[in-house]
């Protein structure tokens, strides 16, 4: 029960709002028809007993006036309403014993107990005897004796009340419950487009800090809304910018000492010591180009676009196999033929590019997949090395971080690869991670929302 509820209850705060105003709206509506059809019940209930005693004492003039004998076939002849029970006898149907006729039903009939009231008419067609009685909560029994003998006996029933029993009730319900849920629906959308628009501005700044601005209009809530959001975002932008400005302003001021290093390297009598020192100072430097290059990439924002991702993939993998055509039979693509992405396509080449030539370096192999995921898609590389100690699959992100063993000329990078690679795909707002494979080699997952 509470589950049914639970599916029913709407996702949206539209769906929510409207739901909840127009059960009131429908709930105001039925309150305010009934009221009306309570008042309006006494008024019919009175019509319908007036109407009814008139049929009443026109029967009884009908008869009266025919000859005594035509009378019992005058009667059968009569069309009357259902509920209306006339019958010619020789007893009256009222007998001394049966309740008196309640006053309200006494007005609504117009008979004034006791004694009955006459009816209306000239003295000569008034009945010789007549006697009124209770016959249930809403049904009178009254009998006329003719003058010449025998007795009209009548029974008079009011219908039950039905106060919704109008066609024009439902209808007028059916109605106003369309239209104002119409109104609502339109109304409530309208009124909570700003939220949805908030929160897709706040989700294309994820992935791009260079998104463009909210306009600041609106309903003054909503146009406070998006100003902040357009702060916030001001602020961010600004952020990135001044830490990428001092990383490329560090870097470009340590190339002078390292220079004069490297002159006073040259100077040492000791060739082992000068040797050893000469080869730091050149990690050193491929250290600083390497950030240089990361701050300067990094500072250009290259515009986001649809682009096809497995082609970009194929491309990737392809370079990386003409670059060493020795491993050429260890890189493999698996996936679709077209898989169209929204991304950054140089940035998001450079990042793949890292971690294929990763897969190639340490583990002499590169078999990509590609998997559409939503509007976007899930990259999964595999190799065959040695794999990272469980305790360092993180670590290895943090920049110029290298395991020992891959510490030598032959895989010489500067340990930037990962950092940049994670720091492009965060940018598109997705994520890479890295994961040991069972029989041995690294699996890195590449996830893009699109
Ligand atoms: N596929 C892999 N297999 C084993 N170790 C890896 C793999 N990819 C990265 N690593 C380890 O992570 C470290 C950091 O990688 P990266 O940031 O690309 O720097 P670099 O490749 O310049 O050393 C590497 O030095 C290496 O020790
Ligand atoms: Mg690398």
């Amino acid at each position: 029960m509470s589950s049914l509820l639970a599916r029913l209850w709407p996702a949206t705060l539209a769906g929510r709002t409207a739901l909840v105003l127009i059960l009131g709206l429908m709930a105001v509506q039925g309150l305010g028809l009934t009221i009306h059809a309570f008042d309006r019940l006494e008024l019919q209930r009175a019509a319908e007993a007036r109407d009814l005693s008139f049929r009443a004492f026109a029967l009884w003039r009908a008869l009266v006036t025919q000859p005594p004998e035509r009378r019992a076939a005058a009667l059968a002849e009569a069309d009357l309403p259902p509920n209306l029970l006339a019958s010619f006898d020789r007893e009256p149907w009222v007998r001394p014993d049966m309740p008196p006729v309640p006053p309200h039903l006494g007005r609504l009939f117009r008979l004034d107990p006791p004694p009955p009231a006459p009816p209306p008419g000239p003295r000569r067609l008034r009945p010789a005897e007549s006697l009124s009685a209770a016959a249930g909560p809403a049904e009178v029994a009254l009998s006329l004796r003719f003058a010449e003998g025998g007795w009209l006996n009548l029974r008079l029933r009011l219908p039950a009340p039905r106060p919704w029993h109008s066609d024009r009730f439902l209808a007028a319900f059916a109605a106003m419950s369309v239209m104002a849920a119409l109104l609502i629906l339109w109304a409530v959308r309208r009124l909570t487009r700003p939220v949805r628009d908030l929160a897709a501005a706040a989700e294309r700044l994820g992935r791009d800090v260079n998104a463009p601005a909210l306009p600041e209009t609106g309903p003054r809530e909503v146009a406070q809304a998006a100003a902040a959001f357009n702060g916030m975002a001001s602020n961010i932008r600004r952020f990135v910018a001044d830490r990428t400005q001092m990383l490329a302003a560090i870097g470009h001021d340590l190339r002078t000492p390292i220079t004069r290093l490297r002159l006073r390297a040259e100077l040492m009598e000791d060739e082992e010591q000068q040797r050893r020192m000469l080869a730091d100072l050149a990690e050193m430097e491929a250290m600083i180009a390497a950030t240089l290059a990361f701050a300067r990439d990094d500072a250009a924002a290259e515009p986001a676009a649809p682009v096809d991702l497995a082609a970009l993939a194929r491309t990737v993998l392809d370079e990386a196999a003409d670059a060493q055509p020795e491993l050429a039979e260890k890189i493999a693509y698996s996936g679709p033929e077209h898989l169209t992405v929204t991304l950054r396509p140089l940035a998001m080449k450079r990042a793949l590019g890292n971690l294929v030539g990763n897969a190639l370096k340490y583990g002499g192999a590169a078999r990509l997949s590609l998997e559409p995921r939503g509007a976007g898609a899930v990259i999964a590389i595999e190799d065959d090395g040695p794999g990272i100690p469980e305790a360092a699959l993180e670590e290895v992100f943090q920049p110029f971080r290298r395991i020992e063993g891959s510490r030598n000329r032959e895989t010489g990078g500067t340990g930037l690869g990962l950092t940049i690679a994670r720091s492009i795909l965060r940018a598109h707002g997705g994520e890479v991670s890295l994961h040991n494979r069972e029989g041995g080699g690294l699996r890195v997952v590449v996830s893009l929302p699109g």
